[in-house]
């Protein structure tokens, strides 16, 4: 890939988010990107290229959403990766709260970053929106029923969103795999440990991710890791 691309990530302080947003930038894409963690946002600030690529941001603060949003170029790649899983629990013993709070994060704040990102992609008419679902989109988990549910909801946001979008754009949900992050390590405690560091993972997944496009539209994909 020698197209320098602009490329708008959510969730980029740790993880997923943070993997990508070094192997994009590490690679000459333009790389923006928003988290809540004050203090590594304000590390990546100081990282070479533009300090004002690096947003403090909820992606539940919609009206912060749009501004950050209105300050963006309209990305090439946009990534919401952005989510938060919650304790294994049954449901029945799930505090409404926390289950409130999957579909909060995991389905509305992505869709407050959709309705303010797309309208520019659209109207340039070109752009791959990928948005990490997870296996637990595809089936059921016992004691993640908050987390199945939203992501069976984003699954089901991508594939509207395709049929709505113009011809030569995509929206992919897309499954990155089994990776040892915070959120991993939360899950499955010292088994995360078996899995693959994210920056071992994004290896795979930067190559993967740029080479998605219209072809995709519409199709739940999975990262196959070393493919
Ligand atoms: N790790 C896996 O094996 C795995 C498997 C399947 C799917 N996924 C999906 O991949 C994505 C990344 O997961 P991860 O494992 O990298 O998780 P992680 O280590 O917990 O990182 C989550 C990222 O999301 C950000 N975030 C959470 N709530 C936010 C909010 N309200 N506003 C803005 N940013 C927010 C966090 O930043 P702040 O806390 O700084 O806001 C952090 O940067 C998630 O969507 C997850 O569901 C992961």
């Amino acid at each position: 890939m020698c197209e320098q691309l602009e490329i708008v990530i959510t969730g980029v302080s740790r993880g997923l988010g943070r993997a990508l947003t070094e192997w994009f930038a590490a690679r000459g894409h333009s790389v923006s990107g928003a988290a809540r963690s004050e203090a590594v946002i304000r590390a990546l600030k100081k990282q070479p290229g533009p300090a004002e690529a690096f947003s403090v941001l909820d992606i539940l603060d919609r009206p912060g959403v749009e501004a950050w949003a209105a300050s963006l170029r309209p990305p090439d790649l946009l990534i919401c990766n952005a989510g938060v899983l919650h304790p294994d629990t049954p449901f029945v013993d799930l505090d409404a709260e926390q289950f409130d709070r999957q579909l909060d994060v995991n389905v509305k704040g992505t869709a407050n970053v959709l309705r303010a990102v797309l309208p520019g992609m659209i109207q340039q008419g070109r752009g791959t929106v990928v948005v990490f679902t997870s296996g637990a989109g595809i089936r059921g988990y016992p004691e993640i029923s908050g987390y199945c549910a939203s992501k069976h909801a984003l699954e089901g946001l991508c594939k509207s969103l395709a049929l709505e979008i113009p011809e030569g754009m995509a929206v992919i949900p897309y499954q990155p795999g089994v990776i040892q992050t915070e959120m991993l390590l939360g899950h499955y405690g010292e088994r995360a440990r078996e899995y693959p560091l994210p920056q071992e993972w994004v290896e795979s997944a930067g190559p993967a991710l740029l080479a998605l496009g219209p072809e995709q539209n519409g199709q739940s994909l999975r990262l196959e890791l070393g493919g």
